[in-house]
């Protein structure tokens, strides 16, 4: 049952359908209505530990870093703590500052990643503090830490990482909800986003239901031999997640941009050849972005849109794909599945092994 195909289905197919499931196991438990607030008992850290959180440094690799600077996002937002992520890969090298007051934040699927399991034994050596947001109970990371979040997204084998990054997001949106509320995150807020979380596991179905659709769309982006991801703020993440999904599976040269930025350099490459992913939800940004996705068509550059409802593209010639509405604060979970989506059909479209993508292993262990 672990490895290989289930139904004649890749492994990442049924992984990206279990995600509705294992997003309900990770939320389980954990939410308290009452008080409008997240409880994790494996932090293992009482409401005045927490209030004296001074900054929190998320560490992981690959797309457990892109999922880390969601959480980022979440933390400021949410206990207005500022945060931020950086890839563990690189983090030991530049004889990082430890401090006594900043929460460190070891994020892993496997657990086993050797980058980020040095990364939480530098700190700790240091005398830092560090969680973990891991999957496998037991880990290396997990035992590593001083505590933690399991996530829950039950065995993951394909190695293009889904469940387990949206059970990522859920524990970040936790534990930025319970550091909000020891601080000034309003009960009103905190209701608004408990309502938000229970409501994301029947959302992701919406999303996975519009599948045909987002097929279509990933067939025409397959054609190309290289695409932008584009997105703002919370949405830049996302782009770099959806990148990094396409390049693993598709072989096609991807490349996250901030959609900001595009005016400074990239905007030299759009062409009729060179489609662009944009992440553009119906937030504080909406207006800018769909300015900028009128320089990309200026410049005869294909469009495929990830949004919500409602938003107005004008004139805009785009593949639209929608996702649900949420929290502002909880979309980039919505406008991640799409892209794993988009990915997973590209690759089937070009004939590519989905589950064993070339070069890549599930973990990796050794430096
Ligand atoms: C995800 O699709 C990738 N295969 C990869 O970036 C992965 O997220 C990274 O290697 C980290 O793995 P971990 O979560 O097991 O530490």
């Amino acid at each position: 049952y672990e490895h290989g195909q289930i139904d004649g289905r890749p492994r990442m197919y049924t992984e990206m359908l279990e995600q509705p499931a294992s997003v309900e196991r990770a939320l389980r438990g954990r939410l308290d209505e009452r008080f409008a607030t997240a409880h994790l008992g494996g932090l293992e850290m009482d409401a005045r530990e927490l209030r004296a959180v001074r900054r929190v440094k998320i560490l992981g690799c690959g797309s457990a870093y892109y999922v880390g600077q969601m959480g980022a996002s979440l933390v400021e937002e949410l206990a207005r703590v500022p945060a931020d992520a950086e890839a563990a890969s690189e983090f030991r090298y530049r004889d990082p500052v430890i401090e006594p007051d900043t929460l460190y934040v070891a994020v892993s699927q496997s657990g086993e990643t050797i980058d980020t399991l040095l990364a939480v034994e530098e700190i700790k050596r240091k005398g830092g503090r560090v969680i973990g947001l891991v999957n496998v109970v037991g880990s290396a990371i997990a035992r590593a830490c001083d505590g933690g979040i399991y996530l829950h997204a039950g065995p993951e084998i394909a190695v293009a990482s889904t469940k387990a990054l949206t059970t990522m997001y859920v524990g970040f949106a936790l534990l930025a909800l319970q550091l909000g509320r020891v601080r000034d995150l309003s009960v009103a807020d905190g209701r608004r986003l408990v309502a938000g979380l229970q409501a994301l596991p029947a959302q992701i179905e919406q999303v996975l239901d519009g599948e045909e659709r987002i097929a279509e769309a990933a067939k025409s982006l397959a054609a190309a031999e290289s695409l932008f991801f584009v997105g703002r703020v919370r949405g830049y993440p996302v782009a770099r997640e959806g990148a990094q999904k396409f390049k693993e599976i598709s072989y096609r040269h991807a490349e996250a941009y901030q959609m900001s930025e595009l005016k400074h350099g990239p905007l030299a490459l759009i062409s009729p050849d060179v489609p662009t992913v944009a992440i553009v939800p119906d937030d504080e940004l909406t207006d800018r972005n769909v300015a900028a996705l009128h320089e990309i068509a200026a410049r005869g550059g294909p469009l495929v849109v990830v949004t919500h409802p409602g938003v107005d593209l004008g004139e805009l010639r785009a593949e639209r794909i929608e996702v649900p509405r949420n929290e502002r604060e909880l979309d980039p979970l919505l406008l991640t599945v799409p892209l794993q989506l988009l990915a997973y059909h590209a690759a089937l479209s070009l004939g590519h092994d989905v589950d064993k993508p070339r070069n890549l292993a599930k973990s990796v262990t050794v430096e």
